[in-house]
């Protein structure tokens, strides 16, 4: 080997040691600034997310509903690329019905984030290079995983406990592939809350499963709007999937007064 061809090496390898020393090991960092190898689709329980809110929501819908369309490693891609809500004024009905911000009240500060942060990004891929085109990409993903049916049909229902490895067995049997499960930790006393399913898509928007990421970098990921950084990787102990505010010991707690 040339010894020239040799100092290039070592001082490739010295550059690649300080960049990996850095949070985040890239290769050609500013090349691919924003590069990204996978979507999440992340699917939310109402009633876990208003459980950790301190926002009051006595009536939290009873079905999934979409958190966001997540590449797996980007965020706030393009800062000056704005939400605009006219540009999804034909899937509105959709988006209330199946993207609500199950939280707050105004949802423009919750679709304007999910664009901000991760919309941006994903519109990296021709299929999603529009505020239009990335919003109905997930609600399309959205029906045709179309979980709330199949776990109804599995017997999956809210208002029970269930084994974690059982309810992943039963999100295999269907999707073939491995999801992300997370859920609330458990109090003292109490059982863990699921309350997250990621759902790992290709770029092809073919299911995938989802293996563990080697950065930790999935919690800085979540979003602050809802708190679900307090959402952790399951245990594979009884669960509880809530079906309602009152089964919470707190929610009792505070009604013993009235
Ligand atoms: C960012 O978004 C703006 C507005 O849509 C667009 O004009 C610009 O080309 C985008 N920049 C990049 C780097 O994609
Ligand atoms: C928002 O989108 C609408 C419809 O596409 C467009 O007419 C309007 O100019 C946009 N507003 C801004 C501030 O870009
Ligand atoms: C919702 O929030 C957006 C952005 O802050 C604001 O422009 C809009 O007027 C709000 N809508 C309502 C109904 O308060
Ligand atoms: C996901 O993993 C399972 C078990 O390892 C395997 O049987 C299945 O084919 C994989 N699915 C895909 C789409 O890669």
């Amino acid at each position: 080997m040339q010894p020239i061809t040799q100092f290039y090496l070592l001082a490739g390898y010295f550059w690649l040691a300080v960049l990996c020393g850095t949070a985040k090991c890239t290769l050609a960092p500013s090349d691919h600034p924003h590069k990204w190898e996978k979507l999440y689709l992340v699917l939310e329980w109402p009633v876990t997310i208003c459980k950790m809110s301190d926002n009051d929501c006595s009536d939290p819908l009873m079905y999934w509903t979409i958190h966001g369309l997540w590449p797996d490693k980007a965020d706030e891609c393009n800062r000056t690329w704005h939400f605009n809500i006219s540009e999804i004024k034909d899937i509105l009905g959709d988006m209330e019905q199946y993207w609500p911000d199950v939280i707050h009240p105004n949802r423009t500060v919750f679709w304007r984030h999910e664009w901000e942060k991760h919309g941006t990004c994903a519109a990296t891929l021709e299929a999603l290079n529009s505020q239009k085109k990335y919003f109905s990409k997930a609600l399309e993903l959205y029906k045709e995983i179309d979980l709330n049916s199949y776990l109804t049909k599995l017997g999956i229902k809210p208002g029970r406990t269930y084994q974690m490895a059982a309810i992943r067995e039963a999100l295999e049997s269907i999707y073939q592939v491995t999801p992300k499960i997370q859920c609330l930790p458990p109090d003292e006393g109490q059982l863990q809350v699921i309350g997250q399913i990621k759902f790992c898509l290709s770029k092809e928007f073919a299911l995938i499963n989802c293996t563990q990421s080697k950065s930790g970098s999935s919690s800085a990921h979540e979003n602050n709007l809802f708190r679900t950084e307090d959402l952790s990787k399951c245990s594979d102990t009884l669960t509880e999937y809530p079906a309602h505010m009152h089964t919470w010991k707190h929610f009792l707690a505070n009604t013993v007064d009235i």
